[in-house]
């Protein structure tokens, strides 16, 4: 009788978790403070602070929040204010907010503990499919997804995914926490390490890459075109002007309403421009008509730029002294020089807040 050839093992038929696990072992990231962290509210924290901002950025901030905040409870009960002066400089500022609704949430709904369920967790408020699953996979130890988007990068580079679509990168995912099941959350945060140490958008280094004999886009010269790039148009440009008004040694700052862009941050009185308008009449106008107060807009003291993700902002400053007036219809205050500390302002503004409006004393 014939012998067919027997069927040999193939080493490379395996998604890849054991060559996966064996790199991120091998480098595991000292960097990253909460790496070996059990605590899932300290895990929730720091997945919050790394959605849209890097690790590295993350990283003292989330030992400043844990220091100041080091369980729910405490967050549960802090004012929003304080949260958001922790938050200061890491941007999508809602992310905060949410946190702290979210442990209150905890406290009231789920008796103090996170929640272990992806399902459960989907319930706090700011806590989406990623920050859901990395919470149930490092926190809890359960074979969630977590797909960020460096992990989205390498899933779409070894399985070539010509669309990258969520159910596509789910089933990709699942996969390689289908052969490592002891290790869910090391499965996840390796893949997230992976793509942005080594299988980084431009050049990816796949000489160092633990996947790169089962990476079917480096097979097949794809890399470039994967993940697909999403096109995204120039983002318009959106001109204000703003006021730091000065009455006496103190400076008015008006606090934004907390449901929209930046909200609950403090901020000078602005107006938006439009482009044949010169701001000095316009802030005189809207500090008048907006806030009743009689004031003469003096010299400009510098422009500001900020990219948002979804439009760019130029904003002209000029200094204005109080005449009169004063405001009722809102929340605001007139801060001294020493006070601005404690307030949480939009990043952008800290240079010319503590460059111009409140320099420290000369050493
Ligand atoms: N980005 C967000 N969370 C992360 C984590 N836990 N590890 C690596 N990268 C991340």
């Amino acid at each position: 009788m014939a012998s067919s050839p027997k069927p040999r093992a193939d080493p490379d038929a395996s998604a890849g978790a054991a060559p996966l696990l064996e790199w991120f072992d091998a480098r595991q990231r000292d960097d990253i403070a909460w790496r070996g962290e059990r605590d899932p509210y300290a895990i929730l924290v720091a997945e919050v602070m790394a959605q849209q901002t890097r690790v590295e950025t993350a990283v003292p901030y989330h030992r400043r929040f844990m220091d100041r905040f080091p369980d729910v409870q405490t967050l549960a009960e802090a004012e929003e204010d304080e949260v958001l002066s922790l938050w200061e400089g890491l941007g999508y500022y809602a992310r905060a907010r949410n946190l702290r609704r979210a442990a209150r949430r905890v406290v009231s709904e789920f008796d103090g503990r996170i929640p272990h369920a992806v399902s459960e967790l989907r319930k706090l408020p700011g806590v989406g499919p990623y920050t859901a699953g990395a919470v149930a996979s490092v926190a809890f130890g359960l074979s969630e997804p977590a797909v960020d988007g460096n992990a989205r990068r390498v899933l779409s580079r070894l399985g070539d995914l010509e669309t990258a679509s969520p159910s596509a990168l789910d089933r990709a995912a699942r996969t390689l926490l289908g052969e490592a099941p002891e290790r869910p959350g090391d499965v996840n945060q390796a893949l997230m390490d992976l793509g942005s140490g080594v299988c980084t958008p431009r050049r990816p280094r796949c000489g160092a890459c633990p996947l790169s004999n089962r990476c079917l886009a480096l097979r097949r010269g794809t890399i470039g075109l994967r993940p697909p790039r999403k096109r995204r148009a120039r983002s318009p440009e959106r001109v204000e002007a703003a006021a730091v008004v000065r009455r006496g040694g103190r400076v008015l700052v008006l606090r934004r309403p907390s449901d929209g862009l930046l909200g609950g941050l403090w901020d000078f009185p602005s107006v938006a421009l439009s482009s044949p308008t010169l701001p000095a009449p316009a802030l005189a106008r809207v500090l008048r008509e907006g806030l009743r107060l009689d004031c003469r807009v003096g010299e400009e003291i510098r422009v500001l730029r900020h990219t948002f993700s979804h439009f760019r902002l130029r904003l002209v400053v000029h200094w204005a002294r109080w005449r009169s007036g004063e405001v009722t219809e809102r929340q605001h205050r007139w801060v001294g020089r020493g006070e601005f500390g404690d307030l949480a302002f939009p990043v952008y503004l800290r240079r010319l807040i503590d460059e111009d409006v409140s320099p420290r004393k000369a050493r």
